[in-house]
């Protein structure tokens, strides 16, 4: 049963400004859902099961708005040039590996299970244009418990042959065989629609694609304004756009009448931004991506200023490492640079906005995620920082920022996802 209690150093979010921190409380729990946080175990929720973790911290589970499974293997490499260069010389020569399934099969299953000990519990994922390699990794990431959006890539032009599919027709009937495998056989692992970005996209597949988005009623994901050369192409591409933002709406596949996550969104223009604001449109801030490929720093406080929606995300492998406690890091590291160097006029993040963004700003994705309030699912994850070494006791909020600073996977005790506890 999904009914218990978790006892612990319990730290969620009141406001994207503000850490809520009860000591030594009580997290009640039914039907995998959570009713609140206690000093005890209230007097109607006396006979559940407790499990108290005594002095370790428990924290909402982390959703990774952005994350590319086909680039894990070669994650830490070839960091040396920027978006366009990157994907030609590194990134397709990679994806097109995934043609077979026995590479597919063992390069997801080091995804599946990093990510699974990682503390994501809920990622939006890219594949390959690969069908059978993408439900190859849909049925892993079912039996491994996380909650998942997978997509399936879309690109018939400007990429090289050997991983482009061969015209519009083509790309969207093996898409919708993909779909309807998907629905049938996952629960918890969701297709979502995954044109990889303009550039590789025709016109004539975007608007297949938002028949299908109609037809099955699925969530889309994509890339956007993250790097000067691909927008300035976008521009060439897509001259009757506003913006890049626009050549996606143009076709309806940009938020306002469904779930839409757009990458990066580094250099959005003011109108673009309003576009974003006015569908609902998802951000996932990338920040390590966007410093390795040297794309740039978005102004994330300003986003959550405008009252955008925004998530943090690894995108590896732009990103090198698929651990939310390094984008956590990363996303205050850049904000800081770029308030120092840039624009003083956008504030640096502070450690409880990126604390909030990583859980309950993407978590939103995925419905009601992210922090302890009644009513939403349980996702958390124990912490043990017994091995992060301080000569004086600290208080709950430094263990915390200082194990999200200095924690890896070894530090995560303890992962519910939806009221269910993986390990
Ligand atoms: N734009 C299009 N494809 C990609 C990709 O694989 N990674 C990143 N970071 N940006 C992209
Ligand atoms: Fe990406």
């Amino acid at each position: 049963m999904k009914d218990f209690v978790i006892k612990g150093q319990i730290v969620d979010s009141e406001s994207p400004d503000r850490l809520r921190i009860a000591e030594n409380g009580a997290l009640v729990v039914t039907e995998g859902l959570c009713r609140g946080v206690f000093p005890e175990v209230p007097e109607r929720f006396a006979g559940l099961p407790v499990t108290d973790f005594g002095d370790r911290l428990v924290i909402p589970g982390m959703s990774d708005l952005h994350i590319h499974a086909s680039q894990f293997a070669f994650r830490g490499l070839g960091m040396d040039m920027e978006l366009l260069d990157w994907l030609n010389t590194y990134t397709f020569p990679e994806e097109a590996k995934f043609r077979d399934p026995g590479y597919a099969e063992r390069a997801y299953g080091g995804f599946t299970e990093a990510l699974r000990r990682s503390p994501t519990t809920r990622a939006a994922v890219f594949a390959t244009v690969h069908p059978a390699a993408t439900l190859l990794l849909m049925e892993q990431l079912e039996a491994s418990g996380l909650r998942t959006c997978v997509g399936k890539v879309n690109m018939d032009r400007n990429c090289p042959d050997y991983i482009r599919e061969p015209d519009p027709e083509r790309s969207l009937a093996a898409t919708e065989e993909w779909i309807c495998a998907a629905l049938d056989r996952f629960t918890n692992t969701k297709p979502i629609l995954t044109p990889r970005f303009i550039p590789t996209c025709s016109d004539a597949l975007m608007a297949g694609l938002k028949r299908l988005q109609r037809r099955y009623g699925l969530p889309t994901q994509s890339h956007l304004s993250e790097n000067y050369g691909e927008i300035a192409w976008v521009k060439e591409l897509a001259p009757d756009s506003a913006h890049y933002g626009d050549a996606y709406d143009r076709f309806g596949m940009f938020g306002g009448d469904h779930r839409c996550i757009m990458a990066h969104c580094v250099h959005s223009g003011e109108e673009e931004l309003e576009l974003i604001k006015r569908n609902g449109v998802f951000i996932a801030h990338s920040p390590e991506s966007n410093m390795n490929i040297a794309s740039g720093v978005a102004p994330i406080s300003r986003y959550l200023e405008l009252g955008l929606r925004v998530g943090l995300a690894t995108d590896v492998a732009g990103g090198s490492h698929e651990s939310m406690f390094r984008a956590i890091t990363h996303a205050i590291q850049a904000s800081k640079l770029r308030w120092r160097l840039k624009d003083q006029r956008v504030k640096p993040l502070s450690f409880a906005q990126a604390f909030w963004l990583a859980t309950a700003g993407g978590g939103a994705f995925f419905g009601q995620v992210g922090r302890f309030e009644e009513g939403f699912e349980l996702d958390a994850l124990v912490l043990d920082d017994g091995n992060l070494f301080h000569p004086q006791p600290l208080d709950v909020r430094s263990r915390l920022e200082r194990a999200v600073y200095l924690a890896d996977d070894r530090n995560v005790f303890a992962k519910y996802v939806a009221g269910t506890r993986l390990f």
